[in-house]
């Protein structure tokens, strides 16, 4: 069987999607009593900082009998020069997976092409397809199903909003983005989830309205202005982003019921208020903590023998 990768939701078939909210569902319930990954070694290379996706893969990992390694960037003969592909290489002679962190959508898709393991994306500046599937099943989990649901999200057209563009179309979703003009999503990846939304029966859209995003909507939305390896244009994301922020009026144009989403870290009092952070629509917390058991069910998924 060729080996597979995670890279972005759109490549995977509705019957892995379906089985993935499934399995996360049995993991987070503890019913799993399998150990797919024992005597594996999984890799995790990181480009940049993370709190979430390395600590919840590196127990994942160990809760399937495995061994996570960690491999940061900064000691790899990569920072000196060393290629991706040689590095890949190299690599899968001695693990049995890789999670990767990095910046270039590109560079991962080199990673994977080169590695004859599976490959993970762990976060890139394109998507982010391990924390999209975790909200959806957050969602899911909430609400019995996704089809038909309404999520707004507010903010900037980043990695986030791609895969949740991807995800919720793919999902039978509606899938609204409002960011500022010049903050759009990536034009590509929005015909690519405009096409998966025809399959589906979902729909997307893309405007620079908050308010009008948020009127009636299932669930609420938001990442933070300043992603990893924008800080130089902090100043100017701060204030074209002021008027996405989710608050208390916005709230209110959603429905009663809307659950509130971030993917964190979270900069409370800019893209989102302390109050609706810790008000009863927030699902935030319980959302970080489903990426725990929606990583088992990837990584079985990748790399049950
Ligand atoms: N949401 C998320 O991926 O968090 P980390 O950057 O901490 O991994
Ligand atoms: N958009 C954010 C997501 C962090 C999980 C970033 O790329 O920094």
């Amino acid at each position: 069987m060729p080996k597979r990768d995670f890279l972005s939701l759109a490549p995977l078939s509705l019957k892995s999607f379906n089985w993935l909210l499934l399995r996360a569902e049995e993991y987070k319930k503890d019913f799993v009593l399998l150990r797919p990954l024992e005597n594996q070694v999984i890799g995790l290379f990181f480009e940049k900082s993370s709190t979430r996706t390395r600590v919840s893969f590196e127990v994942a990992i160990k809760r399937l009998g495995g061994h996570p390694l960690f491999l940061s960037a900064n000691d790899m003969q990569v920072k000196r020069g060393e290629s991706i592909a040689d590095t890949a290489r190299v690599l899968s002679s001695y693990l049995d997976g890789l999670v990767i962190r990095t910046f270039d959508q590109q560079d991962l898709e080199i990673w994977a092409k080169n590695a004859s393991i599976p490959v993970i994306n762990g976060l890139t500046d394109l998507l982010h397809p391990c924390q999209i599937l975790t909200d959806l099943f957050t969602i899911c989990q909430k609400r019995g199903s996704l089809k038909g649901l309404k999520l707004a999200y507010i903010g900037d057209g980043n990695n986030i909003a791609h895969s949740l563009l991807i995800g919720g179309a793919k999902a039978g979703m509606q899938i609204a983005v409002a960011s500022p003009k010049t903050r759009q999503p990536n034009k590509t990846i929005f015909t690519q989830a405009a096409k998966l939304a025809g399959e589906s029966g979902g729909s997307v859209s893309i405007g620079t309205d908050a308010k009008e995003a948020a009127k009636d909507a299932d669930i609420l939305y938001t990442d933070v202005w300043v992603s990893m390896g924008d800080e130089d244009k902090k100043a100017s994301l701060v204030k074209k982003l002021k008027p996405y922020q989710i608050n208390e009026a916005l709230l209110e144009q959603a429905k009663a019921d809307c659950l509130v989403m971030h993917c964190l870290p979270a900069h409370r009092g800019e893209e989102i208020t302390e109050a609706v952070m810790e008000g009863p629509n927030s699902v935030i917390f319980e959302q970080a903590a489903n990426r725990l058991p929606v990583q088992q069910a990837i990584l079985e998924l990748l790399l049950k023998k």
